[in-house]
């Protein structure tokens, strides 16, 4: 196994992917972010350098289990402090499953800002070697002209009369570059789709090929055909399309934004209009046929894929950590989201460094402030329920672990019934799931990567409202772990009491 390194400048560029002129957090004064393109079993080494000057960043790589490095996840106030400007912090870590990831700020709001790129991380022993000829990344995304702090303060002002976050202006893929594939009779490409939204899921259609989905979410899957596919913020799927020997035009990919509300009721179903954002180009002489309507947005159902090994699912579990959700106001009537009735704080010492330095107390969750802490011993089964309270669906995203997802209640059908379950038996393995509007999912996981790890909604306006909870797995493994210089001076300059453990 090798070693990537990444040199890193973070920094506000202009740009204007959708024709609107706005300052993006950048790259080495470039936007769209570089790649992170490693192999199974590299280290991956980011040399972040904050030159933003007016705000602290750092990054986290969504998706990685990071074995056995849980301080180099990236969230502010969990697994590190914040960057502050004209600071750097070294993340290294070891890749160690394949599949299509991506990294992304996971500080302030500042994703949909710019800061996000794609992960992708190659598998020599590839199950679907052979199967395709090229391969592409399809980056999906909401777009705003507004940045993150001032549409997140007019989202929490108590003047704001309804939970509603704030709405997009656009929708983006490759961050506006857009993707045009040469599309070659006979030959098959993989397409690694990913949304980096804020916001809106995307419903995808590569008109009029079939997909054959391969992976979800970095775990690969039994082959399954999908006509169209949606995307929750966070979600990735990797799809073969084949050029068949009867396409003779140019094909355009349809992309639509749905703003979570119940694409599965038979009113919103149809109500979504869609965009032309790239092509499978065949002859470059004809125009980019944009004819093509969707009549009906009816993704397939990925609660039912299976895992490519057809693992069985978890047989029973430890603990039970049930989370209901809404949103809620605090004491001063801004708009907040609760889990079990309390929203998550942000911490000024990062609740990693509070379980490394409390020592038997680590165990105690009154220890570490309001970040709706759960504890899960080494090894333990845990059975996560998420009812959702809202109207709308929401992907939560658990770090540092994969989940199966066991079951997803159909919209409408209200809280988990506790009883009567009908569980898939080989449930597909993903980090970010869907729960329906006013339903429930069942998730389990099993503790085996000592940490700190946040399970959120990643729509990344809620995240600002704190719907948020923190899982502490095997605390008692996380007593005298050390942090390095570069991180610890972070928090000397940010002024945080934790000043190391030496
Ligand atoms: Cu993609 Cu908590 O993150």
């Amino acid at each position: 196994a090798g070693t990537v390194n990444y040199d890193w400048n973070v920094s506000w560029v202009w740009a204007s992917p959708d024709g609107f002129g706005r300052s993006v957090v950048g790259i080495n004064n470039g936007w769209p972010c570089p790649p992170i393109e490693a192999t199974v079993g590299d280290t991956v080494v980011v040399n972040l350098n904050n030159k933003l000057n007016n705000q602290t960043t750092g990054l986290h790589f969504h998706g990685i289990s990071q074995v056995p490095t849980p301080n180099m996840d990236g969230p502010s106030g969990v697994t590190q402090c914040a960057i502050p400007p004209n600071s750097s912090v070294k993340y290294q870590f070891t890749v160690d499953a394949p599949g299509t990831y991506w990294y992304h700020s996971h500080n302030m709001g500042q994703y949909p800002d710019g800061l996000r790129g794609s992960l992708i991380v190659k598998d020599p022993n590839d199950p679907y070697q052979g199967r395709y000829d090229e391969e592409h990344v399809l980056a999906v995304s909401d777009w705003y002209h507004n940045d993150s702090i001032t549409v997140v303060q007019d989202m929490l002002s108590p003047s704001n009369t309804r939970f509603l976050p704030p709405m997009p202006d656009n929708i983006t893929v490759n961050e506006g570059r857009g993707l045009h594939i040469n599309l070659t009779q006979g030959k098959t490409y993989r397409i690694r789709m990913i949304n980096y939204a804020a916001f809106g899921a995307v419903m995808v259609q590569f008109d009029p090929h079939t997909m054959k989905v391969i992976m979800n979410d970095g775990a690969y899957i039994k082959e399954e055909d999908a006509r169209q596919l949606r995307l929750a913020p966070a979600q990735r799927y990797d799809v073969l399309v084949s050029a068949t020997d009867s396409d003779s035009g140019n094909y355009p990919f349809l992309v639509s934004l749905d703003v979570n509300r119940d694409w599965t009721s038979a009113t919103e179903k149809k109500t979504w209009a869609h965009n032309y954002t790239g092509y499978l180009v065949m002859d470059a002489s004809q125009p980019l046929n944009t004819t093509s309507v969707v009549n009906e947005w009816k993704p397939v159902d990925d609660a039912h894929f299976k895992p490519y090994d057809g693992a069985a699912a978890y047989g029973s579990y430890d603990k039970l950590m049930k989370l209901d959700f809404n949103f809620c106001l605090d004491q001063n009537g801004y708009h907040r989201s609760c889990v079990n009735n309390l929203t998550y704080i942000g911490q000024k010492v990062p609740t990693l460094y509070s379980a490394a330095t409390t020592g038997d107390q680590n165990t105690n969750p009154a220890i570490y402030g309001q970040v709706n802490p759960f504890i899960a011993n080494y090894n333990d089964t845990v059975q996560i329920v998420v009812n959702n309270i809202d109207a709308t669906s929401h992907p939560f995203h658990l770090h540092g672990h994969h989940f199966q997802v066991l079951e997803r209640g159909a919209s409408g059908v209200g809280k988990w019934p506790g009883k009567n379950e009908t569980y898939a038996a080989n449930p597909p393995m993903r980090d970010t799931v869907v729960v329906m509007p006013k339903s429930y999912a069942v998730l389990r996981f099993r503790a085996t990567n000592p940490g700190v790890w946040l399970f959120h909604c990643h729509i990344e306006w809620h995240v600002e409202m704190g719907l948020t909870a923190t899982i502490i797995a095997a605390p008692e493994r996380l007593r005298n772990m050390t942090f390095p210089d570069d991180h610890i001076a972070a928090c000397k300059k940010i002024g945080t009491p934790y000043q190391g453990n030496a």
